[in-house]
């Protein structure tokens, strides 16, 4: 899956939160964005994904305009084809980890549910969530709520995954753990857009565009 992204911009009120940046996403492709508190990457990937409209310009998934398809089409793509993790992810709370990793599952039958299970205990096992899987949110700690969070948003082997600091709440080994999996699924073909203060995780991105005052400058183009 391709994404496109043009002249985007976000103004709240008299503020440009965003301003006018432009990228492309190809099929594979590892991109980190950096950049200090408040110059705009949350507000960036809340419209990537959807969930906020743009004041301006254009996001294109394979060459079809967000802003051009239905509510219906845009929780379709979302469900099916991106994976996101949430700077502050909230888990369902009447629902155990295992459940909450495995929700996704329900609105898009994407595998069948002997591969959803497979996949469920390989991220409780890579996540070293095996003992608090039958536990409730409200028991577990704030960086093991983020571990199934990222276990919930790779379930369905998105095509895309968007994460918004996804180790913020860990301590090394367990953001190392992270880094193994993103790597992972890297490997195998999947897209990753990544906002993060964690260098070691920004490290192993292809491509890093630091964010300044809503504007996007790319800094490291490997290859
Ligand atoms: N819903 C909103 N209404 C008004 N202003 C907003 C809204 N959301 C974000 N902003 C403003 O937009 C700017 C960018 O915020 P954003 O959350 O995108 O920053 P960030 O780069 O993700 O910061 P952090 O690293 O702290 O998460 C900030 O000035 C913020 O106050
Ligand atoms: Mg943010």
């Amino acid at each position: 899956m391709l994404l496109r992204v043009h002249n985007l911009t976000k103004r709240f009120g008299k503020e440009e939160a965003v301003s006018s940046v432009s990228f492309d996403v190809n099929q594979g492709d590892y991109v980190a964005i950096i950049g200090p508190s408040g110059s705009g990457k949350t507000t960036l990937l809340s419209m990537l994904t959807g969930m906020l409209s743009p004041s301006e310009g254009d996001i294109l998934y394979d060459q079809i305009k967000l802003s051009q398809i239905s509510k219906q089409e845009l929780a379709e793509i979302r469900a099916r084809d991106l994976g996101l993790v949430f700077q502050f992810s909230e888990l369902v709370g009447n629902l155990t980890i295992k459940e909450n990793i495995l929700l996704p599952a329900l609105f898009t039958k994407k595998f069948s549910s002997d591969d959803y299970l497979r996949k469920c205990d390989y991220l409780i096992d890579h996540l070293k969530l095996g003992d608090i899987q039958n536990s409730l949110p409200r028991t577990l700690s704030g960086g093991q709520i983020q571990k199934a969070a990222i276990a919930r948003s790779l379930i369905n082997d998105p095509a895309i995954l968007f994460a918004d600091e996804p180790s913020g709440d860990l301590d090394p080994e367990n953001s190392y753990l992270v880094q193994l999996l993103l790597n992972e699924y890297n490997k195998r073909n999947h897209s990753i857009i990544l906002v993060t203060h964690d260098m070691k995780l920004a490290f192993d991105a292809q491509t890093v565009y630091e964010m300044k005052n809503g504007r996007f400058e790319q800094v490291i183009k490997g290859e």
